[in-house]
């Protein structure tokens, strides 16, 4: 880990709301701000804007100082473990904080985490997911024929957002007729991620909500009746050594995380990538030319825009890190973006080259709760890859990309609109 820094400039560092897509300088480019930090103050004390009576926690943004904090199993995100005022707490959802076991990975920390995860990795395989590809390729296609019938058209609603949603519906086996509603609880659930959402936005993630978990308790029941041959009838029969399965309600707070970690996550990934291609005109060119450079322009989507922009851990007892004495409670933030771009680990960390390849990015967080649909996004972002490549050649932008998406934490377009050529 980095030592720390003895001088600091006279000019205050950006801290609280300044770190947030909520300011529009750290939106419209926060590299300069990240680097900054990264340069001066690799270990920054952080308050938080809008939880000013919370503990101050740390930012950071170097690459090996958010490996190391991820690595180490101490670091709790269980909200319940935390103490009150805690931003674990101002931060999750109120049935997070309720005593009842749950299903959703994020907010489990040791054992019960370690247990759930293990249940759903049985059924969530990389083996299972590499079979979809064909499913997942005629998703991708059926989406842009239609979108090709538009002189242009937004890659964001018309095939980014969409896009996962229906992939992770295919995949669960829900009923092609009900994908629009499902469609539409799916994006409305996100604002449960945003801490400042509106009342009408709280309205929506609601009825989202109440929505979703109808639909998988019906979907639970038919497969009690019926099993099949899909995700849903897979998560409910898996089984550990012991016999043990996963409860009714632990299945549904994970298959709201699914749809919550997996859809806008990957529809950002895809968006943010479309526009640096397209405003990177030699690396589109490259791909068309060589569609098998799909595999590493994947990894450099993530490198380069990754969807996450931020991840937090809890301090479980007040401690020093990296020289800075951290109270019990406080969120050590890990820049996502900023230990993507950090020149230490990447050279020429701005530049966005699709051969670079790297894997070791963080776009995908890491340790015990690394992602668990990386082997499903990737696939998804290289079977979107392909596909446009090898279709539409000729693609390009066909009106500035509206970026102003107000939600904390999650870095993507509203709206991108291309020509398909
Ligand atoms: C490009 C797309 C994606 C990105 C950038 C992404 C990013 C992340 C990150 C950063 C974490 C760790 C958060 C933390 O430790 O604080 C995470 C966890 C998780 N992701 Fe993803 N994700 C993506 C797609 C998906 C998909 C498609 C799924 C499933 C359908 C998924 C399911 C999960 C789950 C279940 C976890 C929680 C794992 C745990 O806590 O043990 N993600 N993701």
């Amino acid at each position: 880990m980095s030592e720390l820094k003895p001088e600091t400039r006279a000019e205050p560092l950006p801290n609280g709301f300044e770190l947030t897509e909520l300011n529009p300088d750290f939106l419209r480019d926060p590299h300069p701000i990240l680097d900054r930090l990264r340069e001066e103050a690799p270990q920054h004390v952080h308050a938080h804007a809008h939880f000013p009576d919370a503990p101050g926690g740390l930012y950071l943004t170097r690459l090996e100082d958010v490996r190391a904090i991820f690595a180490d199993a101490s670091y709790q995100r269980d909200p319940r473990q935390t103490p009150p005022g805690s931003l674990a707490r101002a931060f999750a959802p109120p049935a997070m904080l309720a005593p009842e076991p749950h299903g959703n990975l994020l907010y489990l920390d040791g054992a019960q985490h370690r247990r759930a995860r293990g249940l759903v990795s049985r059924a969530f395989t990389p083996k299972a997911i590499a079979q979809k590809r064909p499913a997942i390729e005629a998703i991708a296609a059926d989406l842009l024929e239609r979108a090709a019938q538009k002189p242009d058209f937004d890659a964001i609603s018309e095939f980014a957002a969409p896009y996962p949603i229906y992939v992770i519906g295919d995949m669960l086996g829900f009923p092609r007729d009900g994908m629009p509603q499902f469609r539409a609880w799916s994006e409305d659930l996100v604002f449960i991620f945003n801490p400042l959402r509106t009342p009408e936005q709280d309205q929506r993630q609601i009825a989202a909500y109440t929505g979703l978990q109808s639909l998988f308790s019906e979907e639970i029941a038919r497969r009690r009746r019926d099993p099949s041959d899909d995700l849903l009838t897979a998560i409910m029969a898996a089984r550990d050594e012991a016999g043990d399965a996963l409860s009714e309600p632990e299945i549904i707070s994970l298959l709201m995380l699914l749809l919550l970690a997996g859809n806008l996550t990957t529809a950002d990934a895809i968006g943010n990538g479309l526009h640096a291609l397209m405003t990177h005109p030699g690396e589109w060119a490259a791909l068309v030319a060589d569609p098998s450079l799909a595999v590493p322009a994947t990894e450099e989507f993530l490198r380069f825009g990754p969807p996450v922009a931020i991840s937090a851990r809890y301090v479980p007892e007040d401690r020093p890190i990296l020289g800075c004495p951290v109270r019990q409670g406080a969120a050590v933030v890990l820049s996502l973006l900023g230990a993507n771009r950090d020149p230490e680990a990447f050279e020429d960390p701005h530049a966005f080259r699709i051969r670079r390849g790297r894997r070791d990015h963080v776009a995908f967080g890491g340790g015990a709760h690394a992602c668990l649909g990386a082997p499903l996004a990737r696939l998804e972002i290289e079977i979107a890859l392909s596909v446009l490549a090898a279709r539409y050649p000729g693609m390009r932008l066909a009106a500035p990309a509206v970026r102003d998406r107000p939600t904390i934490g999650f870095v993507g377009f509203r709206e991108l609109r291309l020509s398909l050529g």
